[in-house]
């Protein structure tokens, strides 16, 4: 028996009063600040206040770095470009301050890990940390010293594309994920020439967009908001984030770079964060046709109010600050603020230091990265479905290998991933050939939406030829991402007519899904014989899925995010409220009889058509083994300590791992509570026949959520404990705290 121990306390959002964010700020650094600070003109301050997207080496470009008017810049990858706006800066510039080079590398530069909500699928936060210190090591050898990541929305609507950017719909999971890649980024010392300062975004409550549709309105009530959307920020800003960046939505009619409360008393003045707050691109601007702002002066008067220190391509601030400060109606305490934050960053990057880059020959595909890339396509894999043909049987010979995801090193690297180069992803295609199959390839579809069916034969003949038949479907890259929402999330084109074709010839069908998001595939599992989905895998999504295909690695992806059986049910995730009706005694519409009368069927909370309930729930996925959870223990400790326990047995064939997921219930309480909520994870890996107990650590932080008053804590009363493999199964205990 081994003990496996996991503390879960410390990781939720807990008493404003009892949290203030870890101080970015160094007393020698602050004198330089300030020594600096005494020397700058208002032009020159509000220069640090702007950031400019690259445009090469032009005049413009030159003019402005060497006036002091602009002091970060994105999208510049050209190394000797970067270089030299630097040395203008440093040298030419009147008081010689470095830029800051920065670019979206959301989950890898050129090394591509899975899609960050692939990712929260492997529920492993080191093989997270070790995904985005890689992406810190490639972009920065370019010259890239921040990245616009992690993105750390809650997203409970599959229809919003950037929900593939996203750490899924657990605020809990989101929170220690989110930390992990800010570690990943930033290490130790983000002054270390292969760390890059990170960013926690978009804040905030921007996922939560009506209809899933980007960019849309959100309503939030301010209890949600801390309860749901805040705490992973609340964790990255503990973790050291050096940024955060406003979100483009309005929250009940205030758009984010406007939010005085969100940005000043809560962020600065309630958790007391000192890093940088950046604009998302023309947000400020976008206050105009938001409704808020008349014009641009008037936005740039906003943002600047509501403590939005860079202002990213609205060129609100270069144009209006100066007047604005000059007439008294922004105080120029406010900008000095902002720059010393911005100066901060600066030199907690060491750029005052070691301005320039060094060119780094090999810093792309190093062997550790693709192995750890690898690792993680395997590890983000999750198994729906398996009547027992995976992993593939020794006496497998012949793979008909078909559908239009199967060869597609562009897809598979999924989106916000611009420097990724497709040529260098290894594709299942590929990964499959390197085994010791016979490998039958026959696309049927060209591409994801390709409604044509004239290659659909030449599928289902390479099928009938096979032993098995391995069906790559899903979603282009293009359909997730930025402004990619769609109101339909089945697949799309003719992949299901593909799929029932393939499944009339009787050969054992094996479906692998590569999307952006949760998609509604009841049908297409349902005639499978195996369904494995594989969030947007990245550069080697081939070989880590022909890993878990051929069984050298058992799945252990867990979902992190809920999915629908049908759109109709969304917004839909595990931590709901219960009602006061739920669902029970359901009769679904081809049950109902002809002329039914409205008092024959039942009233409790359910969609006539959907039934209740998810496709999968949040935290299920499958092994190749299988696993008992014993009867949980709980005991309560000093300090409204609680500590849980439970025996996890592996008592299936092969050695492979699982996620213990802990949830509670507060089963009476001043605000209604949901019907589970994760307070803790662990990950673990057992031999065949092994067992270890595993114990979580609960504070009564742990127990508390936000009431009605916007005060923290727990109240007292009876609480359901669940240690479960999802957010669907296990016997919960009882205690009372
Ligand atoms: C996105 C941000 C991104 C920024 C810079 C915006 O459109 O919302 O997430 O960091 O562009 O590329």
């Amino acid at each position: 028996m081994t003990n496996i121990t996991f503390i879960a306390a410390g990781m939720m959002l807990c008493a404003a009063t009892a949290l203030s964010a870890q101080s970015l700020s160094q007393p020698k650094d602050e004198a330089r600040i300030d020594e600096l600070m005494s020397r700058m003109t208002l032009t020159e301050k509000i220069g640090q206040m702007n950031q400019l997207n690259g445009m090469g080496l032009s005049k413009d470009m030159r003019g402005s770095v060497r006036s002091g008017g602009v002091g970060t810049i994105l999208n510049e990858l050209d190394t000797d470009t970067i270089n030299e706006l630097q040395r203008i800066a440093v040298e030419e510039s009147r008081l010689g301050i470095p830029l800051i080079f920065a670019r979206d590398v959301i989950h890898g530069f050129k090394t591509i890990f899975p899609i960050p909500l692939g990712q929260a699928a492997s529920w492993d936060q080191s093989l997270v940390e070790q995904g985005a210190q890689i992406a810190a090591r490639e972009a920065s050898s370019t010259g890239i010293r921040w990245t616009f990541a992690p993105m750390i929305d809650i997203s409970r609507d599959p229809r919003w594309g950037r929900i593939a950017e996203s750490l899924g719909e657990d605020t809990h999971l989101a929170s220690v994920l989110g930390a992990a890649m800010v570690r990943g980024f930033q290490g130790e010392d983000m002054s270390a020439p292969d760390r890059m300062a990170a960013c926690a975004k978009h804040f905030a409550g921007y996922a939560a967009s009506e209809s899933g549709r980007d960019y849309n309105t959100t309503w939030i009530p301010r209890t949600q908001l801390r309860e749901t959307y805040l705490p992973p920020f609340k964790a990255a800003a503990d973790a050291g984030a050096a940024s955060f960046m406003c979100s483009f939505n309005d929250i009940n009619g205030i758009p984010s770079s406007g939010n005085r409360w969100l940005n000043v008393d809560l962020l600065r003045g309630e958790w007391g964060y000192d890093g940088v707050l950046v604009s998302d691109w023309g947000s400020i601007e976008q206050m105009i046709p938001h409704g808020y702002s008349a014009d641009l002066a008037h936005a740039a008067r906003q943002a600047a109010d509501a403590g939005v220190d860079i202002d990213m391509m609205s060129h609100a601030y270069d144009r209006h600050l100066e007047k604005l400060v000059d007439s008294g109606k922004i105080d120029i305490a406010q900008i000095d603020a902002a720059v010393r934050r911005v100066l901060r960053m600066k030199m907690r990057l060491g750029l005052f230091e070691n301005p320039y880059v060094r060119k780094t020959a090999d810093a792309f595909y190093r062997t550790d990265a693709l192995a750890a890339a690898r690792r993680a396509a395997a590890e983000s894999a999750v198994l729906l479905k398996n009547n027992g043909v995976l992993p593939l049987a020794k006496g497998v010979k012949k793979v008909a290998v078909v559908g239009p995801l199967a060869d597609s090193g562009r897809d598979q690297v999924g989106t916000w991933c611009f420097d990724a180069e497709p040529e260098h992803s290894v594709t299942p295609l590929k990964a499959l050939r390197d085994e010791a199959l016979e490998i039958i390839h026959a696309p049927g579809l060209a591409y994801s939406r390709d409604k044509s069916s004239e290659s659909i034969a030449a599928a289902v003949k390479a099928a009938r030829r096979a032993d098995v038949i391995l069906c790559f479907v899903g979603e282009e890259a293009i359909l997730s991402g930025e402004a990619r929402s769609r109101a339909d999330i089945a697949l799309p084109g003719a992949q299901t007519e593909l799929i029932r074709q393939l499944r009339a010839t009787g050969k054992p069908l094996v479906l692998v899904v590569m999307a952006g998001r949760p998609l509604t595939i009841g049908a297409e599992v349902a005639m499978s014989d195996a369904t494995i989905f594989s969030f947007h895998a990245g550069t080697m999504a081939g070989p880590g899925l022909a890993d878990v295909i051929t069984g050298r690695v058992s799945p252990s992806g867990h979902l992190p995010v809920t999915f629908p059986r049908m759109v109709g049910q969304v917004p839909i995730y595990y931590n709901h409220k219960n009602t006061g009706r739920p669902a029970a005694d359901i009769t679904l519409i081809d049950d109902i009889p002809v002329d039914a009368m409205q008092t024959s069927l039942g009233f409790t909370s359910y969609h006539l058509d959907a039934g209740d309930g998810p496709l999968f729930p949040f935290g299920y996925g499958m092994s190749y083994s299988t696993f008992e959870y014993g009867p949980v223990t709980v005991s309560t400790g000093p300090n409204g300590t609680v500590t849980a326990t439970c025996t996890v047995t592996n008592s299936g064939r092969c050695t492979a791992s699982d996620v213990a997921q802990l949830y509670i219930r507060d089963r009476v309480a001043s605000l209604v509570r949901p019907i589970r909520e994760l307070r803790g994870f662990r990950k673990f890996t057992l031999d065949a026949g092994q067992s270890a107990d595993v114990e979580f650590k609960l504070t009564p932080d742990d127990l508390g959520f936000w009431r009605a008053d916007e005060t923290f804590g727990p109240e007292h009363g009876e609480f359901d404990l669940w240690i479960a493999p999802d957010s669907n199964s296990g016997v919960p205990v009882t205690f009372n705290y």
